[in-house]
């Protein structure tokens, strides 16, 4: 998704562009040593430090290991916005100098998604699928989900007054899984393993996976692949009313190549369960634990439920599910001072710009009261024409988790242990959230 794996020699700049960019630029090593740092459990507990350390040193800043970061949430804004930036697709990862790191069957798994397609083709695949989540595939997920976080509250309740808990395992793992499980009409018995493989996969779409962390993931990009060529060819056999048959149907009216069409929904489909799981457990998550850490916050939610919608978009800001979305340069082009070549990558730096004080009044507030003005508050989803396709589905999750959280004695609830972080610095991933009742 976000195509992140880098060449970690130093940027090589056109002599006809010198780099004009005027900020403090701390030295590369400096730089080095913060990323590690951000990639350890402990950096991802709290990333703000770094962001800031970041943003000091500039808006734009040539990453140690080629291309920029971009630090503002100005920049960031406008270069998902523009037209003269693309995805590092599969054309430019074969133009890579180092091309021959692309060709693992993750990587190539990932050249075949929706994120990693640029406009023609990004365009007639989102005509395909059209607005995925309108009111009405909502309106008849909504008991889905309320059934789903019902069932696992309620267990998870349970399971507290026996001792401290994990809500991540029994509650925010649990509840997209069952949701996209349910769209997709996937059998219940599989939701484990697809639950492991995404967790698995992720690591191709991280910053620098190493050798082991690719192979992980090759192994895991390898089992998807057969599960969902067996549910494409099952639903070619017996149709159904689910999106899988339906894009089937639609596809076939378009596309008379048989293989063409399979292959196109076996990577639509895949990609759908990557990009719904993690992504929607980690803000499941965080709204629980940063009502937690903010109980003056949790109060206003308690007395005022008509602040859920905007409490939802403080989560998304405060600590987005991913840090850092990258793009490449269409042409030679400049950013803020920055000279930037035809095809060099810009990491979009997501979490610091959504603390960016020049963009949000003091921004290391975690505020419900915010009102950030609807999906062009914040970044979380994206912007421009790779706007997430799941955004409704997300908000939805969390506003009926958060319906049924609130009327219970959340005053006895606390955080028993701090939680657990991947080392990652891209897709936030907490591993445990331990509660308790006290
Ligand atoms: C809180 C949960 C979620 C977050 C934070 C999130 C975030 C994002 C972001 C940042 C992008 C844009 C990536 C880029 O510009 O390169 C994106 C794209 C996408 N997301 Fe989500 N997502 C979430 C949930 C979902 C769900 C539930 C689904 C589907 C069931 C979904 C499906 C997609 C798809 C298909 C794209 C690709 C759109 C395109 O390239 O045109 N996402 N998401």
């Amino acid at each position: 998704m976000l195509g992140a794996q880098l060449n970690t020699e130093p940027a090589t700049r056109s002599p006809l562009l010198p780099s004009t960019c005027t900020a403090t630029i701390p030295n590369r090593r400096a730089l080095i040593t913060l990323f590690s740092r951000l990639r350890t459990s402990d950096g991802q507990s709290d990333p703000a430090p770094f962001y800031a350390r970041l943003r000091e040193s500039g808006e734009i800043l040539p990453a140690p290991w080629g291309g920029h970061l971009v630090n503002s949430y100005r920049l960031c804004q406008q270069v998902l916005k523009s037209r003269q930036w693309l995805v590092p697709s599969r054309e430019w990862r074969t133009r890579d100098n180092d091309a021959s790191r692309w060709n693992s069957p993750s990587f190539l798994l990932m050249n075949e998604t929706l994120p990693m397609q640029n406009p023609p083709e990004h365009t007639r695949l989102r005509r395909f699928l059209g607005n995925m989540f309108n009111g009405g595939v909502l309106d008849s997920l909504r008991p889905v989900i309320q059934r789903a976080v019902q069932r696992q509250l309620d267990h998870y309740m349970n399971r507290l007054r026996e001792g401290p808990a994990d809500f991540v395992t029994h509650v925010s793992e649990e509840i997209p899984v069952v949701t996209i499980g349910e769209w997709m009409e996937i059998p219940r018995a599989d939701y484990g393993l697809l639950r492991a493989l995404t967790h698995d996969q992720v690591y191709t779409q991280e910053l620098f996976p190493t050798a082991s962390e690719i192979e992980v993931s090759d192994a895991a990009t390898a089992r998807l692949r057969f599960y969902f060529a067996d549910l494409v060819q099952e639903r070619r056999r017996k149709p159904g009313t689910d999106p899988v048959s339906l894009w089937i149907q639609r596809w076939d009216a378009i596309e008379p190549e048989r293989d063409t069409a399979d292959s196109t929904i076996h990577s639509i489909a895949i990609f759908m369960i990557l990009a719904a799981l993690e992504t929607t457990s980690h803000l499941l998550a965080n709204v629980v634990r940063l009502l937690l850490e903010h109980p003056d916050q949790l109060a206003q939610l308690q007395e005022n439920d008509e602040l859920i919608p905007d409490a939802i978009e403080e989560v998304l800001r405060y600590d987005a599910p991913i840090h850092m979305i990258s793009r490449v340069a269409a042409e030679p082009t400049e950013l803020a001072g920055a000279a930037i070549n035809a095809g060099e990558i810009v990491h979009l730096m997501v979490g610091s710009a959504h603390h960016d004080p020049t963009h949000y009044r003091e921004p290391h507030l975690f505020d419900v009261r915010r009102r950030l003005g609807g999906p062009a508050g914040h970044l979380s989803f994206g912007a421009g024409i790779h706007y997430c396709l799941g955004s409704t589905l997300a908000r939805l999750e969390a506003e009926v988790l958060l319906k049924a959280l609130l009327p219970l004695p959340l005053s006895r609830l606390q955080i028993a242990a701090p939680p657990q972080w991947a080392p990652r610095v891209a897709f936030r991933r907490m591993t445990t959230l331990p509660l308790a009742l006290n």
